[in-house]
């Protein structure tokens, strides 16, 4: 593997034209979802390989439940078809798998699968897969909002502040995304970790998801590791 400077240690993608990737080729649109399991495969591996920490994939939003009766359905089969054939994969990479979103919005069944191979890789320590499955960031907020309304240990305004907040997020065990990708070249954030992109580096590709490969990723590693992060500040010496 190619050495690489200066590589996130948490990389978040928005997996964006599974649908315009199969209508290019006259065929239905849950066959660019299947390909992009492949694409899935091939870029939580490289992460691995990289010893890159933490990876966070957007698979399914809150918002994405209001698409086509058979097309949802399909991509629940999908996920569950994931779960079962990819566990085993998990077990031998030591990768963690943690989904986040509103899990309770899915039948019982792929629930349970969820939490089942959750709690299975829960020890794994290689890297953090991280799924957002019915997930909406601006929900996100509004929930840990009303559970610090909720809970009588941070009764008081004063001490809610950026770090006792983070507590109340899915993500709280997690970094803040260094980088974000979103293919199939759309610009916005779709809804994706409003509160946890504050200072991400954002990289835009038109590849479409299911030519998102192990070159494309590193393309995208690659122009990462020359930005220059300010978080506000100035560079060293830009005095005069
Ligand atoms: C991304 O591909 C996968 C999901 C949102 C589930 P799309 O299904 O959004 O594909 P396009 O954007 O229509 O091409
Ligand atoms: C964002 O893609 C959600 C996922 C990749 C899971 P969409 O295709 O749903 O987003 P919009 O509608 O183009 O903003
Ligand atoms: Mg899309």
């Amino acid at each position: 593997m190619m050495e690489i400077k200066n590589l996130p240690r948490h990389v978040a993608i928005i997996m964006d034209g599974n649908g315009r990737w199969a209508r290019l080729r006259n065929l239905p649109r849950i066959e660019g979802h299947i390909t992009g399991i492949e694409s899935v495969r091939e870029v939580v591996k490289t992460t691995k390989e990289l010893n890159i920490p933490f990876l966070t994939l957007y698979a399914f939003s809150k918002e994405n439940w209001n698409r086509p009766e058979s097309e949802v359905r399909k991509l629940l089969e999908l996920l569950e078809l994931y779960l079962d054939k990819d566990y085993p994969l998990l077990m031998e990479n030591n990768i963690r798998f943690k989904a986040i979103g509103e899990i309770e919005d899915f039948p019982e069944n792929i629930q349970k699968k969820i939490e089942w191979v959750m709690e299975e890789t829960d020890k794994n320590s290689s890297l953090t897969l991280t799924v957002a499955l019915s997930y909406s960031g601006r929900s996100e907020i509004i929930r840990a909002v009303k559970e610090i309304l909720k809970d009588a240990k941070v009764g008081k305004i004063e001490d809610i502040d950026e770090q006792s907040f983070k507590k109340y997020l899915y993500t709280k065990d997690l970094p803040d995304p260094d980088l974000l990708i979103r293919t199939s070249g759309e610009k916005r954030v779709s809804n994706f970790l409003l509160y946890q992109m504050a200072y991400t580096e954002i990289y835009v590709t038109d590849t479409l998801w299911p030519d998102f490969r192990k070159k494309e990723y590193l393309e995208a590693l690659a122009d990462y590791a020359r930005r220059e992060r300010r978080f506000g500040t100035v560079k060293e010496d830009s005095s005069g």
